[in-house]
């Protein structure tokens, strides 16, 4: 019997998957968003919180993912028609799939005016303008940037072509040669960093305020934000790992596989946790300084430290790197729909999304200058897109995945494509998927948008 592949491809073994969908799910999520919410959430008891959800509920969804994309070898809308039908459903459980394209465009939009804020501190780094420099001129280098529209335009416009080119190049010339080049990149400028900082004679401090566990810290948004930020950090709810998924090699094992990604994406945020803290203390700064820790408080403590040109350099290279292979994840599931369905060239369908992107884009750089007063619901574009996807969207997406995965798709089927006897481990994912998973992401669901609208 031949086995069923993608129109698209495969990846050549089951290590490019894994290293791909690492690639995906490690980004600025872990680099930017971790570091800060895990300041602004008390350190270790957050921690502890978020590897919690990473287990609990992030990898039995991943496993959802990975299960249906692989079972039906197409892109995420088409999937879930294909896998619901197999299994004697609807077909209409595919608009899971189309709201998770949509998801997929909003991130990207948002994703790349931050990414773009990245690519030019890389320049600004390498020139060593924050040579020297005090709190005071970081904010204003900052805030300037945000104030001026076409630097911002220029670096997300920058952003969107790379990510264009290496999806544009598909599967095996694209997506997995840029994993087989960025991936051990990105290791190795995330190993030199902590080496850096283990030498800043502060690192037991980092140590100490990322695992030091103190319950008194933990509240109940603490939770809300952990287990939102699991599944962000693992780019779940809206297809991207599904289609990785469907270019994996059938002779993998998903659990195994699912369970070595989520691992590797914790070690990263982990890891970066440790670079960054040290740093941060060495220089007597904020951990808890929010969003900025990245823009501002690390540039003036490398500012102030021997080699720190050359290491801030690395270190905002790093992050575009990972944003980089991130964003190709949110491209790839559009992408390949289009060529799916339309007949259209891998290249036609990513020049019209790069550019749909790009339009989109403009409209969230425009929140920091020329639309600052323009409101969604009370909310600048970039604050809505966010809010839209990581608390709405990828939310709904999350749950509806699971209960399909729990609850519609044949046992069989399932226990067929993860290669599982009918054993306890089985039924800990079975269960974890049918209950565990969707109430917990109900829970911070509606938890999430009654705060928002109480105010
Ligand atoms: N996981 C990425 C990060 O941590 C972001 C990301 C990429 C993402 N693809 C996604 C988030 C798909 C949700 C869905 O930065």
């Amino acid at each position: 019997m031949q086995e069923k592949q993608s129109i698209h491809g495969s990846w050549a073994n089951r290590w490019i998957f894994i290293l791909a969908a690492t690639g995906s799910a490690v980004g600025l999520g872990n680099i930017w968003k971790f570091p800060y919410i895990t300041g602004e959430n008390g350190g270790g008891a957050f921690v502890l919180v978020y590897l919690v959800c990473i287990l609990l509920v992030g990898v039995p969804i991943m496993m959802g993912e990975v299960l249906i994309g692989r079972r039906a070898r197409q892109s995420p809308i088409n999937a879930m028609r294909e896998v619901a039908k197999e299994s004697g459903h609807s077909g209409k459980w595919s608009l899971v799939g189309l709201m998770g394209v949509l998801s997929g465009f909003m991130i990207f939009s948002f994703y790349s005016v931050v990414a773009g804020w990245v690519l030019y501190y890389i320049a600004g780094m390498g020139k060593g303008d924050f040579v020297g420099i005090g709190g005071e001129q970081a904010g204003a280098i900052f805030n300037g940037l945000l104030g001026d529209w076409e630097s911002l335009l220029i670096w997300h416009t920058v952003f969107v072509v790379m990510v264009m080119t290496v999806v544009a190049g598909g599967v095996n010339k694209g997506l997995e040669r840029a994993t087989r080049i960025m991936m051990p990149a990105l290791f190795v400028l995330l190993l030199v960093l902590l080496g850096y900082s283990m030498n800043t004679g502060h690192f037991s401090d980092g140590w100490n305020f990322l695992f030091e566990f103190d319950v008194s810290k933990l509240s109940w948004n603490a939770v809300l934000v952990a287990l939102g930020h699991s599944f962000f950090t693992l780019s779940l709810g809206m297809g991207a790992i599904m289609a990785y998924g469907s270019y994996m090699p059938k002779k993998a094992s998903i659990g195994g596989t699912v369970l070595t990604i989520a691992a590797m994406d914790t070690l990263v945020a982990l890891i970066a946790g440790l670079a960054i803290f040290p740093i941060v203390f060495a220089n007597g700064m904020d951990p808890g300084a929010g969003p900025g820790l990245m823009f501002v408080t690390l540039p003036v403590a490398f500012g102030q430290m021997a080699g720190g040109q050359l290491f801030g350099f690395l270190f905002f290279l790093l992050i575009g790197v990972a944003a980089w292979t991130s964003a190709i994840s949110l491209m790839e599931p559009a992408a390949a729909y289009m060529v799916e369905n339309f007949g259209m060239s891998r290249v036609t369908s990513c020049v019209i999304l790069a550019l749909t992107v790009w339009g989109l884009g403009i409209l969230a750089l425009g929140s920091f200058n020329f639309m600052s007063d323009f409101t969604l619901f009370g909310m600048n574009t970039f604050d809505f897109l966010d809010f839209a996807t990581a608390n709405i969207m990828l939310p709904l997406g999350g749950i509806f995945i699971s209960l399909f995965a729990g609850w519609f798709v044949k046992k069989k089927v399932s226990l067929d494509e993860l290669a599982m006897e009918e054993n306890g481990l089985f039924y800990l994912w079975y269960i974890s998927i049918r209950f565990i998973a969707p109430l917990a992401v109900s829970i911070i669901f509606v938890v999430n948008l009654y705060q928002k609208i109480a105010g």
